[in-house]
């Protein structure tokens, strides 16, 4: 007998973190795999879909203009009820800390289906940083049957807040799944790099460093450019406008600052690959660039992610511009420095995440029946 298993995605970390997860579901002959796009994000979410060939069965189009957490939240949980209603699936997943994957945790309580949390256990103890991301996550963890914990400190903040060992399963991060199935390509880079400059990348999108915090990050960014005739920034913006906006009013036109669209995943592991030195506020980009070799400074107050800042090859920097410049000055001036952030070190898993994930459903479709 074949079980309906729903995967669904929202934005396009989400994407990434869960086509490793959908492909192997696929290939699971007692597994009917089908994919929910909740379309938080629109042409983001579609690129990477795209990428993997995956195409969604389900597509709620969600995603509105500078869109409210209160009426995402609503719009998604409404939805996401109806369609799990007529669908009755025998399990449900998704991955992370969206308003995407809190509204389906909490759809499935409300619903008495199982549903299985993909990167759990990740927690700053802190509700605001990021926000809302550490509430969506907690609400998630809350009410997950299974816990899939990329490492060992996140299984252990499970069990802290109560959650039975046996519930828990540490397999690593299917971001790592994902990089490795796609690293080796070549891939062309939508811009021309100037190949006697160090190429620095940035990208930033979180909600807590809207308004002054986000401006400072960006004054940081023109200051390093303007001190360094050798480096060139390259900045794919995110599309939500509140950096937007920010971002093309105080560093376009500068003749050394590619401010382009987000990337799609293929050139932008591949600008990753060519960076010197990565300046961001993103979850996914911690686990990747570690991976990479490349160092990152964090554009946050706190991580959710502290392996790779305990090995040394992250560095939180906050948004404050004197922090920030002089973290990326001392990378760019001391090669020591440099490279003892520069190791290659793959703290959030080995690219067989999905596997075992697969696994623990597989298990437990087949004892109940
Ligand atoms: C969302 C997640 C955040 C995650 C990030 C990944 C929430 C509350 N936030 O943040 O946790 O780290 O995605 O990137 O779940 N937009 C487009 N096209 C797109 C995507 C976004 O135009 O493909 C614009 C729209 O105006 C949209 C806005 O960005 O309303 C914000 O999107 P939203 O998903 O609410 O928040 P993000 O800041 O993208
Ligand atoms: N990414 C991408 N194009 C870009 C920027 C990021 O494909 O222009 C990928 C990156 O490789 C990582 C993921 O998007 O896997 C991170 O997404 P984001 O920073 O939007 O969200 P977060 O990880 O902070 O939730």
């Amino acid at each position: 007998m074949t079980r309906k298993v729903i995967c669904v995605v929202g934005t396009r970390p989400e994407a990434i973190k869960m086509a490793p997860i959908i492909l192997a579901l696929k290939a699971c002959p007692d597994i009917d795999c089908r994919v929910l796009a909740t379309a938080q994000h629109r042409e983001m979410l579609d690129q990477v879909l795209r990428i993997f060939d995956i195409k969604p069965d389900i597509d709620l189009n969600i995603m509105r203009p500078n869109q409210a957490l209160s009426t995402l939240t609503a719009r998604l949980l409404t939805e996401l009820d109806e369609v799990f209603a007529s669908e009755k699936p025998a399990v449900v997943l998704a991955q992370g800390d969206t308003t995407t994957v809190m509204t389906v945790a909490l759809a499935c309580f409300y619903q008495k289906i199982p549903f299985g949390h993909v990167e759990a256990g990740l927690r700053t103890g802190d509700m605001q940083n990021p926000f809302p991301e550490e509430m969506n996550r907690v609400v998630a963890g809350r009410l997950a049957k299974w816990h899939f914990a990329p490492t060992e400190s996140s299984r252990a903040n499970l069990l802290q807040e109560g959650i039975p060992d046996a519930d828990v399963f540490v397999t690593g991060n299917t971001v790592i799944d994902a990089l490795l199935s796609v690293v080796e390509r070549q891939t062309a880079l939508p811009f021309d790099l100037d190949s006697t400059l160090r190429p620095v990348l940035v990208t930033a999108h979180r909600r807590e460093n809207f308004g002054a915090p986000f401006q400072s990050i960006c004054n940081a960014v023109l200051a390093l450019v303007e001190r360094n005739p050798d480096i060139q920034v390259v900045y794919p913006v995110h599309p939500n406008p509140n950096v937007k906006d920010v971002a093309h009013k105080t560093l376009g036109g500068h003749p050394r600052i590619i401010l382009c669209e987000p990337l799609d995943y293929l050139p932008f592991v591949e600008m990753m690959k060519r960076a010197y030195l990565i300046l961001s506020d993103s979850g996914g980009v911690q686990e990747e660039a570690p991976a990479l070799g490349k160092p990152v400074l964090v554009l946050r107050q706190e991580t959710e992610r502290p392996e790779a800042v305990s090995e040394g090859v992250v560095r939180l920097v906050g948004s404050d511009f004197d922090s920030i410049v002089g973290a990326a000055q001392l990378l760019l001036d001391n090669p020591d420095e440099y490279r003892k952030m520069a190791r290659g070190v793959s703290p959030y898993g080995d690219g067989q995440a999905a596997g075992r994930i697969v696994k623990a459903i597989q298990n437990h479709l087949a004892t109940c029946g």
